[in-house]
């Protein structure tokens, strides 16, 4: 069986890969997370007893301990979804996004780079390092234009975006100039179990249940295209094992909302959940500021997974986010362990001032 150096598989997207890694026998896994506040072991707690999967804590950034780890484990892959990933921290403390996305990356590439030199030249066709990146990097579309394709020009619009577009650009660099056998992905929003209660979907359904406000910024016409991270996870897993190698791949729902559809939705499911009798949850809905730059839209035209690997979304996104709310309704210990004090001061810091 292969073995696959996952990092950041203790946050959201990288925990559900894994435990689908795990349980569909893809791969053996080495897990590098550094765990920061947007990390969870918990999400992993099933892998506990399981003999093939390992877990230690590190930086993508830390050249040493990646060498170590690559030579100790001998991957047929690293899969990067290490990364600062919230836009709004993004804009309030740029320093770990450069950090970690830019400067991190160029360092898991440069010790990757190095193992593969080495590998036996069957093992070198092999190998494979695939990036996990966003739908960000495009920029902003108006409501009229086509979705984004691979070749549409890099855009970057907030710090994040700007860190993750470099870190695209370093990975397709070493395939351009070194021949590493790199592959990218490029995806919209996510959402699904595991979510950090930072991002728009989580937040809602946990302030709903604390019967807190629903913050909107701006007047929630800002669109999102939305994949249930269930079928990112078999993409990503897909363009592993048959994409072109220095290609990248945009993964999308085919699933454009408005935010405020998005909050109106899980209101009308949590109203059948779990009801109140004294308000519906759709009350609690507040328009607040405007993010700064806030983009307006996302779109993804995925037509070339779809057309050259048979790739196709299938969840429908309604059936999805009753999942979502229901798997957040279940699992009440996760949703408590990271609600901590310096989640409750992220709260405060950004919501607040609004
Ligand atoms: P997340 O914030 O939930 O998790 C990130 C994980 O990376 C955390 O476990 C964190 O501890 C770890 N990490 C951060 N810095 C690290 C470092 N220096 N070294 C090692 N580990 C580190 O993020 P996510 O939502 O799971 O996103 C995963 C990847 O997918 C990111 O690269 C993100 O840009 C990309 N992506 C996310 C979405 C989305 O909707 N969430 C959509 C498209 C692409
Ligand atoms: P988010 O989940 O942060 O993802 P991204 O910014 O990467 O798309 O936000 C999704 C959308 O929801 C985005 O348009 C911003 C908006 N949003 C709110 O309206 N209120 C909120 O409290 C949050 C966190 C996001």
């Amino acid at each position: 069986m292969q073995t696959i150096l996952v990092t950041g598989g203790a946050g959201f997207i990288g925990a559900n890969f894994i435990l689908k890694a795990r349980k569909a026998q893809w791969a053996n896994i080495v897990n590098l997370d550094k765990l920061t506040y947007a990390s969870n072991l918990q999400s992993l707690v099933d892998l506990q007893e399981d003999p093939n999967y390992y877990f230690i804590q590190g930086d993508i950034g830390n050249l040493e301990l990646v060498r170590y780890l690559l030579d100790q484990y001998q991957p047929n892959a690293v899969i990067n979804f290490a990364a600062e990933s919230h836009v709004d921290r993004s804009i309030l403390s740029p320093q770990n996004f450069i950090q970690t996305n830019i400067v991190g990356t160029f360092h898991l590439l440069e010790a990757s780079k190095a193992y593969w030199q080495k590998l036996t030249s069957p093992k070198q066709e092999q190998f494979r390092f695939l990036h996990i990146s966003t739908d960000e990097v495009y920029g902003s579309l108006n409501p009229n234009d086509p979705p984004f394709k691979e070749d549409n020009p890099y855009l970057p619009n907030s710090p994040y975006a700007a860190s993750k577009a470099s870190s695209d650009h370093l990975v397709r660099a070493y395939h351009h100039t070194y021949g590493f056998p790199t592959l990218t992905t490029n995806c919209s929003n996510n959402y699904g179990p595991f979510q950090f209660p930072e991002k728009l979907i989580p937040l809602t359904i946990i302030n709903a249940l604390n019967g807190k406000p629903l913050p909107i910024y701006g007047n929630g016409q800002n669109v999102r295209d939305w994949l249930y991270v269930k079928e990112h996870c078999d993409a990503i897993y897909l363009v592993l094992k048959e994409g072109i190698i220095g290609e990248a791949y945009n993964i999308g729902g085919l699933n454009e909302q408005t935010n405020l559809s998005v909050v109106e939705k899980i209101c009308t499911i949590l109203d059948e959940l779990v009801p109140k009798s004294d308000f519906r949850h759709s009350s609690l809905i507040s328009f607040v500021k405007d993010r700064p730059g806030h983009d307006w839209r996302y779109a993804i035209d995925s037509s070339k997974i779809s057309n050259n690997l048979g790739w196709q979304p299938k969840e429908n996104f309604d059936s999805g986010l009753l999942k979502t709310v229901q798997w957040y309704l279940n699992n009440s210990a996760w949703v408590e362990s990271v609600q901590t004090s310096s989640y409750q001061n992220w709260i405060k810091q950004n919501y607040e001032k609004r």
